[in-house]
């Protein structure tokens, strides 16, 4: 029977020395107690910590849509940590609008800097020690929604497809080094972040409610369910697969 401990050798994810950003809940919080459950060394960030913050993980506030800000979550994965071998680039999040006209520059500028910008710079900084140590992995947490280009997303969207765009770019320049780095794209995925963007989005939307149909297998994502993906993106499992984005949507969408 698997176990936490079994399976969590299987993984080998013991002493791996792991960051995840935006783990104060939701998402990013499943992925860091998954890694502590593995056996890894957790260091997460977000701009406040909350209750939720997986017990066990250092944790550092920082606001990653800012240069400065991003340079304190890799200096304290430096000082609490000693180096980083597994990324997990998860922190983001969407403001809907009714039309893509009404989107202000300045959110345009913050979806960028937070589904986007946020990735290269920490990537900037912390993947040159894995190219130099011929190892490590990279997630980029995308979305699967990248193809629809809602207008109310249209600026989310666009950001993350620049990510998944970059991610792919990185994992070709990193693969000589033994670096991988993956996309994952969830679905609809039940977190404080997702319900409060879907109720903003209803409050918005004009005749019946876009988002009221159930994917395929019939239930949203839980956080676990993401959290599997990532796991299993950046084990020795998945040793040869890279430059991919898995889509995790309950069969959403055609593509991903
Ligand atoms: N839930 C879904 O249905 C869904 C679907 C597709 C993709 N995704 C993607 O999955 C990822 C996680 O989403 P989630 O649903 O778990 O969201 P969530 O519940 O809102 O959690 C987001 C996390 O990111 C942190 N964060 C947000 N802005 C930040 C900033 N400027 N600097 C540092 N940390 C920041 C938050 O903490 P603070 O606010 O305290 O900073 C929190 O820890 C995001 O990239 C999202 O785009 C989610």
């Amino acid at each position: 029977m698997a176990t936490a401990e079994n399976d969590s050798g299987a993984r080998g994810f013991t002493g791996k020395r792991v960051l995840v950003t935006g783990g104060s809940r939701g998402i990013g919080a499943a992925i860091v107690r998954q890694f502590l459950d593995a056996g890894a060394e957790v260091l997460t960030t977000a701009r406040s910590k909350t209750s939720a913050v997986p017990e066990g993980a250092a944790f550092v506030e920082a606001d990653v849509r800012t240069r400065t800000g991003v340079k304190a979550v890799a200096e304290a994965a430096q000082e609490a940590l000693g180096g980083v071998d597994i990324l997990v680039n998860n922190a983001g999040g969407a403001r809907p609008f009714r039309n893509a006209w009404d989107i202000p520059d300045e959110e345009w500028q913050d979806q960028l800097d937070l589904n986007y910008l946020a990735s290269v710079r920490l990537d900037a900084l912390l993947t040159p020690e894995m190219r130099e140590r011929r190892s490590g992995a990279v997630v980029h947490v995308s979305t699967v929604a990248v193809p629809t280009s809602a207008p109310a997303f249209l600026h989310y969207t666009a950001a993350k497809a620049a990510l998944q765009n970059y991610s792919r770019g990185l994992a070709l320049e990193l693969a000589p080094f033994g670096v991988r780095v993956n996309a994952v794209s969830p679905g609809r995925t039940t977190t404080p972040g997702g319900k409060a963007t879907r109720k903003q989005w209803a409050s918005l939307a004009e005749g019946p409610s876009q988002d009221d149909t159930s994917p395929p297998l019939g239930r949203d994502g839980r956080p676990d369910d993401i959290a599997d993906a990532v796991l299993f993106l950046v084990s020795d499992r998945a040793s040869w697969l890279t430059g991919r984005n898995l889509a995790v949507d309950g069969g959403e969408f055609p593509v991903g």
